[in-house]
């Protein structure tokens, strides 16, 4: 099955309405006006709709890095699903590591976020990952394990139909340390194998991005990978060069 390449970039809480213009206007012309594969760009919430505007014709995709479990109420501060369906996002990241570690984000809050998600429209980029520490116990298969099956308990294998899976070891974000091409190919394996356990069309149609240090140096290697189907970006994804050669390594 061929699967066309995701790559996705989290801008995190980084960015100004400065930025968000030049950074965007780079990018499409970096990209000669039309992404070499499916390409995804995920402001901060205050740069959604002033993003929205800049991508317009683009064909580049616009998502969010969170949402909240509820879709309207009483809940200062949060921001709903159908908000960010709204303002024109069409992917939401849900349960990135920072999430998880920085703000106590459990499987059981990313699974709800995830159908959240897909309430709302969205389709959820779901983010699994093991730490340093995890890794070099042995540990990594069974936490992935862990932090996908509670998404699948709660939304079922059929919900990765309009679905991405992520794999970021955490060890990998924001270091400078990328996962080889095979340790990332293990585990992407890992995963779709998990997934074909419960239904192997899906299996083979689901996009598992790699995240974690992708640069254009590198993203040509990782992406050469049977099961990685594209890339989850951070820092690289504030160049707009970098990331523009990311996205048209995802177009080989
Ligand atoms: P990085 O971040 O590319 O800066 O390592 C990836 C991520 O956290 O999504």
């Amino acid at each position: 099955m061929m699967r066309t390449k995701l790559v996705a970039g989290n801008w995190k809480m980084n960015g100004s309405r400065a930025q968000t213009d030049s950074l965007l206007r780079d990018l499409r012309a970096a990209l000669d006006g039309s992404p070499p594969c499916e390409v995804l760009v995920c402001p901060g919430f205050p740069y959604l709709q002033q993003a929205g505007e800049l991508l317009a014709g683009s064909g580049i995709r616009l998502g969010a890095q969170n949402l909240a479990v509820e879709d309207a109420g009483a809940f200062t501060g949060e921001v709903s699903g159908p908000m960010l369906a709204d303002l024109g996002c069409e992917y939401v990241l849900v349960g990135h590591s920072e999430r998880r570690s920085l703000f106590g984000e459990d499987s059981d809050t990313v699974a709800k976020k995830y159908v959240a998600a897909q309430r709302g429209g969205l389709k959820p980029v779901l983010c699994v990952g093991e730490s340093l520490e995890e890794r070099e116990a042995g540990t990594t298969e069974r936490v992935i394990g862990e932090q996908l099956r509670a998404v699948l308990e709660l939304a079922g294998v059929d919900s990765l139909a309009s679905a991405v899976i992520a794999y970021e070891p955490v060890w990998a974000i924001g270091t400078g340390r990328t996962a080889s091409p095979e340790q990332a190919q293990a585990v992407h394996a890992f995963v779709r194998g998990l997934v074909a356990e419960n239904n192997g069309i899906i299996a083979d149609s689901v996009r598992v991005l790699y995240g974690g240090s992708v640069k254009s140096s590198n993203a040509g290697d990782l992406f050469s990978m049977p099961d990685v189907d594209g890339g989850l970006v951070g820092g690289a994804s504030l160049d707009a060069q970098d990331f523009a050669g990311i996205c048209r390594a995802g177009g080989h």
